[in-house]
């Protein structure tokens, strides 16, 4: 038996996974981000503490006898966040976020410096984790003199289940302090930064072993002792487990929060002129590329909020067959956008709204928007040398029939559901807890789902949405600039 953790954005989910991979149960608890400033995205870590001991609690509650069972566990997170805890492992202000781009200027002298793109393989986003230091070096110094050690968000909470300052490989390639390719710590990217390795935790793959469940938490939760913690993933490396996504050009698209297209590589291959992001995978000897956009669900979730309708029934008033394009266009930046523009200050717009325009037309062009910033995201990956065949569809975004068959003719891709839903990041913690303790091979641990549906390009609408993009497309170059 395994345990699966998977710190999103939104909240934190367990799950439970027996021997021959079968869900048999899961928890969730959620929480808040908070935004003081605009461009600012926290989150208190003690609220992730509070959220895993919720979800895990509840696993107990509903599954004592196979809790007994559990050997491994492993944990899966939102990258690239920025956790500061004190030589007594307090934390010392609240973490900084991936989508939070207060950074931008830190970031871009970062990434003037060649070393940057030449070792970690990657632009220096705003999100990564090196500019944020420096932003609190330049605002907050006390904070910054009393850093002992920088914990990613997953990583922090690894250090209150085993009581260890502990990293892997695909989390840790998101900071900018990683050499990507030689899978270690950088000194000259760190001290670049004025940082040092006494600072970061130490590295291990995500299929290893990186410490033992503290035995309190494990009377707490009825779990045995001795129960092994591996190493996890950031949350697209894990998705990318779950759903098998381990071997050569293997893909998926995440519609969570963020907007994820992700490819599995061989070889380490940076392109950072395109924006695509490359990391190393969860697994030893292989990389990945990815385009990430920073608000797809998110984009979805503000309509939703503004217009008082769940995200469910906004999607459902569209009906079934997918609509010709809609002539309102929808840039979907609200938080600045990385792929592939690498823009902190942009927003997000409506375009060409007329007297006539319904609700549904926002619906249908919010979800249209964030489809072709994901097709903008494949184009860069194929700038990046990376040609997708099939692509395996995770997140909330795919519980929307009507978003996946946009999706597929935007893409010109088909795209599959897999069968047992959307259990992405945290089945694949799950696996990865199963390698870390297993003889097993690993490709064997993290085979293909079965397809529930596949989604295939609607060839008699792919010229229109063709053009579509096109019109999309010109919308970012001429409105950079006009509020900034
Ligand atoms: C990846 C990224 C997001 C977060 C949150 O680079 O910033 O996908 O991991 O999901």
């Amino acid at each position: 038996m395994f345990i699966g953790l998977d710190l999103g954005t939104s909240g934190v989910r367990a799950v439970l996974m027996d021997d021959d991979q079968n869900m048999l149960a899961s928890a969730e608890a959620h929480y808040d981000v908070t935004r003081p400033h605009i461009g600012w995205s926290e989150q208190n870590p003690q609220d992730w503490v509070d959220g895993c001991r919720s979800a895990l609690s509840s696993l107990k509650g509903e599954n004592p006898g196979h809790m007994s069972a559990v050997k491994a566990i492993s944990i899966s997170g939102h990258m690239h966040g920025a956790t500061l805890i004190d030589a007594s492992d307090e934390v010392l202000r609240p973490c900084i976020l991936w989508n939070d781009t207060r950074s931008s200027k830190e970031a871009q002298a970062f990434d003037k410096n060649p070393i940057f793109r030449k070792l970690s393989g990657n632009i220096v986003f705003p999100g990564f984790t090196a500019p944020k230091l420096a932003w609190v070096k330049n605002n907050e110094a006390d904070i910054f003199e009393k850093t002992a050690k920088v914990l990613l968000p997953k990583d922090f909470l690894r250090l209150w289940l085993t009581g260890e300052h502990v990293s892997e490989m695909s989390d840790a390639a998101g900071t900018s302090w990683l050499d990507v390719e030689k899978r270690d710590w950088s000194d000259e990217l760190l001290e670049a930064s004025g940082m040092s390795k006494e600072q970061m935790p130490k590295l291990v793959e995500g299929s290893e072993a990186s410490g033992e469940l503290r035995p309190e938490l494990a009377s707490e939760f009825g779990l045995p002792k001795g129960v092994i913690v591996a190493g996890g993933a950031g949350d697209n490396a894990a998705s990318a487990c779950g759903i098998g996504a381990t071997g050569e050009g293997e893909a998926f698209v995440s519609l969570g929060t963020s907007g994820v297209l992700f490819a599995a590589n061989n070889s380490y291959r940076p392109d950072p002129e395109s924006a695509v992001h490359t990391f190393c995978h969860a697994i030893p000897s292989m990389w990945h590329q990815m385009g990430v956009i920073l608000s797809a669900t998110d984009s979805l979730n503000w309509l939703s909020n503004i217009t008082g309708q769940k995200p469910s029934e906004l999607t459902a008033a569209l009906g079934s067959e997918v609509k010709s394009p809609n002539a309102v266009k929808f840039l979907p930046y609200l938080s600045g956008e990385r792929t592939p523009h690498n823009d902190s200050t942009i927003r997000g717009s409506f375009s060409n709204i007329d007297i006539a325009s319904t609700s549904q037309d926002l619906t249908q062009a919010v979800i249209e928007g964030v489809s072709f910033a994901l097709r903008d995201n494949l184009e860069a990956l194929r700038q990046a040398g990376t040609e997708l065949d099939r692509i395996i569809a995770v997140g909330g975004g795919s519980r929307s029939d009507y978003w996946l068959s946009l999706l597929a003719t935007i893409l010109g891709k088909p795209i599959d559901l897999p069968e047992k839903g959307d259990f992405g990041a945290a089945f694949g913690a799950a696996r990865l807890a199963q390698a870390s303790v297993s003889n097993a091979p690993i490709d064997q641990i993290m085979s293909l789902p079965k397809t529930a549906k596949s989604f295939e390009p609607n060839l008699n609408m792919s010229q229109a949405f063709d053009d579509a993009y096109q019109q999309y497309r010109a919308l970012y170059p001429a409105l950079r600039g006009v509020y900034s």
